[in-house]
Order: C-alpha cells, then structure tokens, then sequence
C-alpha cells in the first residue's frame, strides 16, 4: 500500500535518499511513484510503474533539471498503490496545489474529499487528478493563504485547521514553497507531517531528519528514530523536530535508539524475496522455539501475558487474508486440546460482531504487519466493548503491538518483503501452537504426557522443514506439469483447511490462476460441477495416529477420488510412508512423516513451492504481484 518518505539536510542528497527510501518501500505494493524537491520552486517528478521506470525518466531530464536533482537538500516521495482514480502518471503522487506553490504525500483515504473538492472548485481552485490527496493539497493551500493574508500563519495552526475538516485515514507529507510567505521565520526547508491512522514515524539525523510509513526505510539511514502517534503533527527541518497532538498541546519527542538496517534489500543471493523468505521458515521456526520463556508443564509461558487464560470463556480470533487462515488452525487445536469454543471472523466482517463479546471472553487480533486497518478497526471496536485483547504481529514498530501493549506476542520473523507471505504464516502457525498450549497448561485441559509429546512434535518441525527445502527441484518438476492450468481446487478437512486456504491463496496472488479450497465434504454440494479434465484438484490429506483424525484423512481421501472420476488432474499432498491410494492419484507431493496435528506448517512448503514455480513459469511478477499490497492500511 502508500508509502511515504522524506528526508531534508545540508547535503544535496534529497534524490538519491528518496529513491532509496522509495525502493525500501516497494514490497508494500504500488502501482506509480514520484517525488517532490524543494529548491528555490518546488518541482515534481512522478510516473505510472516502477521506481525503476521514474529512475529512466529523471535520467532523460535537461541539465538544468538535472542541476536541481543534484542539488536538492529537501524532499517527499511517494509509492501510490491506487484507490480513487486509476493508475496513472496524473495521478500518482506528489500533489500540487492549483498555484503549484505546495506538494502533498498522502497515505490513507479521504471520504470527505468529493463534498471538499466540489467546495474548492467553488473558490476557484483546479484539479487535475481523480485523488482524494489533490483535495488535500488545495484545501491547506486555502487555510494557508487566508492565515499569511491574516498575518496568522503557523505550521501547526494551518494543520490544526486542515485536519479539521478532513474525514478518513492519513498520514501526510507536505513540502511549501515559501515564497508566498516571505515574513515567515521559520527554517524554508522544512517538512509538514501529519499522522492519523496512517502509520509514519520519523528519523532523527545529525543535521538532517528524515520520515517514513516504515521504521525499517528510516533505519537505513540512522538509528534513531520517533514514533508519531495517532494523532499528532510534527514539523520537521535539518536541525529541528516540533510535535504537536491535534487538540495543539505540544508533544516532547521520545527517541528510540534502534538497530540500523543495512541489508534491507538484500536478496542474499536468492532470485527472488519470496524464495528467500521461504528459505528463511526452518531459523524463524527454531528461533520461536528457543524464545519461549518457560517450557515447563507446570508454567508453561510463550510470553508473560497479562490475562488468567482459566477463566476465559469463549475466543474470537480476527484477521485479514493468510493471517486469518492460520487463525483457523488455533481453532482446531483449541477445540482437540481444550474443548474451547474459537470463533475466527475475517476483521472486516467483525463490525457487528463486538456486540456478542463478553466479559470473559478473549480477542485475538493477528496481523503480519500489525498495521492493517480492518484488523485495528475490529481490536479497537473489541477493546471499547471491554473485550481483553491479544495480539500476534511480526512487527514490534505497529500500531496493532501499540494497542495490545503487553499482551502483544511478536513473531521473529523478521521484515518479509515479498508481498505473498511465506515466513510471517508458518511463524503464525507456531505462534497459535505455542499460545493453544499455554492456554491449554492454564486450563490444566492437557496431560503431562500429552503435553511432552506436543513439545516433542513441535521441535521435530523446524529441522524436517529444513530437509524439506531440498526438495525444492522435486517441487519444481510438479509445478511445471501445473502451469498451463488457469483454475485450481484445493481439498481438505479438519486442521489442513487452514492449509488448502493458504495454499489457494498463494497460488491465485503469485500466478493470477483462479484457485478455491473447499472443506472436501463440501465438494459435491455444489464446486464439482466445475470439475473436468481442465481442473486440477490437490488434496491435502494426513495420516493420523488418532482416531478422529485418522477418519478425517480417509474422508478426504474419498472425496479426493470422487474429483478424479470427474477427470480432473488429481494431486495427493501426503506424507513420505504413505502408501494408501497413492497409485490412484496422477501425481504425489509428499513431506516429511509427521501427524496430521502438526503437519500444516511442513504441508505448506510444497504449496508455497507450486505458487511460487508456477509463478516463476509464467513469468509473473513473484515478489510484486499485481494489485496487492503488503500492509493494506486502508478498510
Ligand atoms: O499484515 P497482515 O497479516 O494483517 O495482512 C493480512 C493480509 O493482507 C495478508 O495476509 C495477505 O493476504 C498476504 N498477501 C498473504 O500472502
């Protein structure tokens, strides 16, 4: 989604910080960029693509043009993942005012911006964009040219007034040519900020400041940083760094020291992030492992959370996209280990929901990016109806860890790149392992035994995850007889839905295919009208040692047989010694012997692995995909 970044110094190094911050920001997903400086004029340079496509048309600019790039000690940038108007050069960011005398950055949306622009029209200013951020720049260049023909102009007044009458989410980056105000004694090179519901967070330099949606863009340049609330203004020049709330109290800058971010963008030799980060599962996996802070049955503790599990009635896990399909495996393995009731509800669904949660029930919000909106909306509705919260996120720099405070359990999976998640999910998974099993400790549900045999399990996945990817080629080889086809069905039942979900989600984000997955008992309520030679189906199916579980395989198996006779190409995802059927099926993806309980984390890597090759096969954007966003900051 929008990414925003800002930089102003002495050294003429405005353009290149900004590509750079700009390219840090790409895995969030964007359609266009471009970047504002600030000389004697402000100039804007912006184009539909790629940051690699405004780098061609910055290097065919005149001299003079060039004089100006070379020269710049201040500037905004912007990545525009578009919402109101298409793609395209006009309307990508920055934004002018009709007198070209203010250039505005805008993550976030403005639903009042139709009522605003047919009122600014009204007053004589233009448009010439379709953007909801056109309205925002011409409303504060009216604020502002009333208050310097006033002689009241201020920084934070005018901003106090603009956020008054904007409706919506933003986090806001403003450049002002000064020349129409040519009393000010404020520093010219200056950047505004603003901050609602939009994330941005600053970087403090020596004798330049910088600012950004990303605390990991701002940490390749220096390691201090402060983080806006909602809320609140800053003000930022080379020397200086002014905050102020929007009721106009002025904020004292808390700096955090951080760990500078060198090797952002680096592919560690790998072709692509995503396959990088699939890499990465086996070390994020042991890392979850040997981070838990008591692993003893009596105390079992993932982390200290501030909330007497005992008591809890009731679950509500909420979350958006592959972070609600790992949800639903918490509810599985609540429901097998303590017969607690979990209700998983996609965050942008939970509106009217908050109403039913009780006192003693919990909310559990997770959220790779802890910056989604619909998943902030759902947590901030639940904590209002007095609901306790608890958060998993992989990013300790979020809102979602801000609102949870304690009872926020971040994975260590460090920044994931590549749009289509790959680490975050599988350290989702663990993470609702871990968490189901000091529920289930506290509830004393568990025995010794069962719980020893559980830990047992879990510290066998990182290491036969780790086999696993040198399967790699073999994955490869299947995928390729699979990338001609342009829609898929995914099959299981029980804890490996969870799977068929993320393993149908992958393939329809890395390849543009269409792909379902359906519950297989559901299969002949109606998806097997679709079945033919042209649709392959892959089922997910898990010997158990337990019984109920081991009905659950045979039925998929069934249901999974019933598809061939439809002639569809038919895929049996299944374990090394599995010998059941396996000749019935036209191909046989297999992973390490585990228990159905324990096998969507490993039962994931080959349908990462489809994803990705069939991707790679088709020539697809695997990284970027089209359309998609990594953090979707907007509902
Ligand atoms: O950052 P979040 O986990 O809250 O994001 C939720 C979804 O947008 C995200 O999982 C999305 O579905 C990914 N593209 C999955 O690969």
């Amino acid at each position: 989604m929008c990414g925003i970044v800002s930089y102003v110094g002495e050294e003429p190094k405005a353009t290149r910080l900004l590509l750079q911050g700009l390219k840090s920001l790409e895995y969030r997903g964007y359609d266009s960029s471009g970047i504002a400086l600030l000389n004697d004029t402000l100039s804007v340079y912006k184009n539909k693509g790629k940051i690699l496509d405004l780098e061609k048309s910055l290097s065919t600019l005149s001299d003079e043009e060039r004089e100006k790039l070379d020269q710049s000690i201040c500037g905004i940038g912007h990545t525009r993942w578009a919402t109101h108007g298409e793609p395209s050069d006009i309307n990508a960011h920055p934004h002018m005012d009709s007198d070209g005398t203010i250039a505005v950055v805008h993550n976030g949306i403005i639903r009042n911006y139709i009522k605003l622009k047919k009122e600014l029209i009204y007053k004589g200013y233009t448009f010439k964009s379709d953007t909801d951020t056109e309205v925002i720049a011409n409303l504060f260049s009216y604020i502002r040219k009333d208050l310097i023909a006033k002689g009241e102009y201020e920084d934070f007044l005018a901003m106090r007034l603009l956020s008054s009458r904007l409706e919506g989410s933003y986090a806001l980056a403003i450049l002002l040519n000064e020349s129409v105000n040519p009393n000010t004694t404020q520093p010219a090179k200056r950047i505004l900020l603003a901050k609602h519901e939009s994330p941005l967070v600053i970087g403090v330099g020596q004798s330049e400041n910088f600012a950004a949606s990303d605390s990991d863009t701002v940490l390749q340049f220096t390691d201090s940083i402060i983080r806006l609330a909602d809320r609140e203004f800053a003000v930022i020049s080379k020397n200086t760094i002014d905050i102020q709330d929007f009721e106009g109290n002025m904020i004292k800058p808390v700096i955090e020291v951080l760990k500078k971010n060198d090797s952002l963008m680096d592919k560690k030799g790998y072709k692509h992030f995503l396959l990088k980060e699939i890499n990465e599962q086996p070390t994020v996996l042991s890392k979850m492992l040997s981070l838990i802070e008591d692993s003893t049955y009596e105390n079992f503790k993932l982390i200290n959370f501030n909330i007497n599990f005992a008591e809890i009635e009731k679950i509500y896990c909420i979350a958006c996209g592959s972070a609600y399909h790992s949800a639903q495996a918490l509810k599985y393995i609540l429901g097998s280990w303590c017969s607690l009731p979990v209700d998983v509800i996609v965050a942008s669904e939970f509106n009217f929901q908050h109403k039913l949660i009780g006192e003693r029930d919990l909310l559990i919000g997770v959220s790779q990016s802890g910056e989604t909106a619909d998943t902030i909306l759902a947590l901030q509705k639940a904590k209002s109806a007095g609901a306790r919260l608890l958060a998993i996120t992989n990013r300790p720099a979020s809102a979602i860890n801000n609102l949870c405070g304690a009872n926020t359990y971040i994975t260590p999976a460090d920044l994931e790149i590549s749009v289509a998640s790959t680490k975050a999910y599988t350290s989702q998974l663990m993470a609702h392992y871990l968490l189901a099993l000091q529920i289930a400790t506290a509830r004393k549900a568990i025995s010794r035994e069962f719980f020893t045999d559980i830990l047992h399990n879990l510290k066998t996945l990182p290491v036969l995850l780790d086999q696993m990817l040198n399967r790699a080629n073999h994955y490869k080889a299947a995928a390729v007889n699979f990338a001609g086809y342009r829609d898929f069905i995914f099959l299981s039942r029980g804890i490996n839905h969870t799977t068929a979900m993320e393993g149908a989600l992958k393939l329809k984000e890395l390849s543009y295919a269409h792909a379902s997955a359906y519950p297989s008992g559901e299969l002949k309520h109606g998806p097997i009208a679709i079945l033919d030679e042209n649709v392959p189906v892959i089922s997910i199916a898990i010997p158990s040692i337990y019984p109920d579980e081991q009905i659950i395989y045979e039925k998929i198996i069934h249901n999974a047989l019933e598809a061939k006779t439809r002639k569809s190409p038919s895929i049996l995802l299944t374990t090394d010694s599995n010998q059941d059927h396996v000749e019935e099926f036209d191909l046989v993806m297999r992973i390490p012997d585990i228990d159905q309980l324990f096998s969507p984390i490993l039962a994931t890597i080959p349908l990462q692995f489809l994803a990705y090759f069939i991707a790679e096969n088709l020539g697809k954007d695997v990284d970027q995909p089209r359309n998609l966003a990594k953090s979707v900051t907007v509902e």
